[in-house]
């Protein structure tokens, strides 16, 4: 039941050779889509081979298959975790009632917002890591990169199918809109702030996988939850890919500090400058480029007050991370939650109605495991008996959306000063000195089995291949 037709055009397990119509919608779009991918997708690699995973079928076990693939021809298509008989909406005004299987006419509009929203980031992240392959540190890095941008192209599709689908004449238009937005472009860029930030190194790269694949992690969860069927069994399949990314990213940013901790422990230095003549990242660089990237990617969450937010939740569309094992009416009506404010230069705690801090919750739940992780970064350092440990800055550090966006306040959550801030900048994040210098490192490597010097080899292969294994053949 949950296996994926891949006789058809477009692989699909939604039945669509049933519904001519949208199929040949899709079919109009797909052309498009290809030629965004070629323009704009990783770059120079039309050739390649890359030894890539392709579901199968959408339960755990259907991620086995893995083969060499030319990207072009990477079996994008439509998959749908299965219904659920009976599903009900667990929270919001329509709390109880049967979960929609068609749009609601009057959550049309703030639904197809979500969904392009989402969609958008999708291809953003593919178009900000196009030139990274000419930098890879490894064959076996190279191929992790790529599996990541296929799948983030399976995420647009993921999207388009359903403002196909489900959103008529002006969700076709919205789709074709998402293959015309670019990453950084002055005229018509990508619509969230961290999805047109260039990501010009590995070091980005991996921070980026980390942290900002995490947001889409809880933002697909909180979709997952929707009222809106189709949206939820979407997402669900989407988090089983997202899931990969992180990893990456994850242990992307650990291979880094282990090769750092060993040249460290060599060398018996912790002189940024001695480290970097060895071609390592020192470990306060790799702090800044955290405080960086955890800043600007937990702005994606949005005001910590939004009426957008309650509106979205009380109707139904988009509940909280985990909304089912909460033990609360599940309505929220005159309950409060914690937010952060400037008073007389300070800032404080203060409560806000919940409904409409519910930005602010996500946010806090993507923080908690955003810590979980850097905690297991530092028993990198812990067990190479380095005493230098990574942390998050403060939720009020370097941010530009909300009620914070007006403020300067340190890594440690003090306010301080314009010229405060100027002064201490290049020590909270990454100097131009510092993007110059890891720009620097960047070098291609990939030949098999071999990886640049300010990386260690991860503790196993892809698919329990060895690490000398050819990740990528290049023709
Ligand atoms: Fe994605
Ligand atoms: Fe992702």
């Amino acid at each position: 039941m949950s296996s994926i037709d891949y006789s058809q055009k477009i692989p699909n397990n939604v039945n669509l050779s049933e519904d001519r119509a949208l199929q040949r919608a899709l079919e109009q779009w797909q052309p498009n889509y290809l030629k965004w991918w070629d323009e704009i997708g990783p770059e120079g690699t039309r050739n390649f081979d890359v030894y890539l995973r392709t579901a199968v079928s959408v339960d755990p076990q259907g991620w086995a298959q893995f083969g060499y693939v030319k990207m072009p021809d990477y079996r994008w298509g439509i998959f749908l975790n299965p219904k659920e008989e009976g599903r009900k909406i667990h929270f919001g005004e329509h709390l109880g009632e049967d979960a929609w299987q068609e749009v609601p006419g009057e959550h049309r509009a703030n639904l197809r917002r979500i969904i392009v929203t989402q969609g958008d980031t999708e291809p953003a992240s593919v178009e900000q890591q196009r030139h990274l392959g000419q930098t890879a540190p490894s064959s076996y890095d190279l191929r992790n990169l790529f599996q990541v941008n296929v799948e983030e192209g399976r995420h647009l599709w993921a999207m388009v199918y359903l403002l196909h689908r489900y959103f008529g004449r002006d969700g076709r238009e919205e789709a074709e809109g998402l293959l015309e937005r670019r990453s950084g472009d002055a005229d018509n860029p990508r619509i969230l702030g961290a999805f047109n930030e260039p990501t010009p190194d590995w070091l980005s790269f991996f921070m980026f996988t980390y942290f900002t694949d995490r947001d889409g992690k809880f933002q697909l969860l909180a979709l997952a939850e929707s009222g809106f069927d189709p949206l939820a069994r979407t997402t669900r399949f989407m988090l089983t890919e997202e899931a990969h990314h992180m990893f990456v990213g994850e242990a992307g940013v650990a291979r880094v500090l282990q090769r750092t901790c060993q040249v460290m422990n060599d060398l018996k230095t912790d002189d940024p400058a001695r480290l970097r003549a060895a071609g390592v990242i020192d470990l306060p660089t790799l702090q800044r480029y955290l405080n960086f990237h955890f800043s600007v990617t937990i702005d994606l969450f949005g005001a910590d007050q939004s009426s957008n937010a309650a509106i979205f939740f009380s109707s139904g569309l988009k509940g909280r991370f985990e909304e089912g094992r909460r033990e609360d009416d599940h309505r929220l009506a005159g309950r409060t939650y914690k937010v952060l404010d400037v008073v007389n230069g300070a800032l404080i705690e203060k409560d806000a109605p919940m409904l409409n801090a519910l930005n602010e919750v996500l946010r806090d739940d993507y923080i908690k495991d955003s810590r979980a992780g850097i905690e297991r970064w530092n028993r990198v350092m812990e067990k190479a008996a380095i005493p230098f440990r990574l942390k998050a800055p403060h939720k009020a550090f370097n941010r530009r959306i909300g009620t914070l966006a007006g403020v300067r306040v340190s890594p440690e959550g003090q306010v301080v000063s314009e010229a405060e801030w100027e002064a201490h900048r290049n020590e909270w994040l990454p100097s131009p000195e510092d993007r110059a210098f890891i720009g620097s490192l960047m070098g291609r490597v990939v030949d098999p089995g071999r990886f640049a010097n300010w990386i260690a080899p991860p503790a196993m292969g892809i698919n329990r291949q060895p690490l000398d294994f050819q990740y990528v053949r290049f023709n």
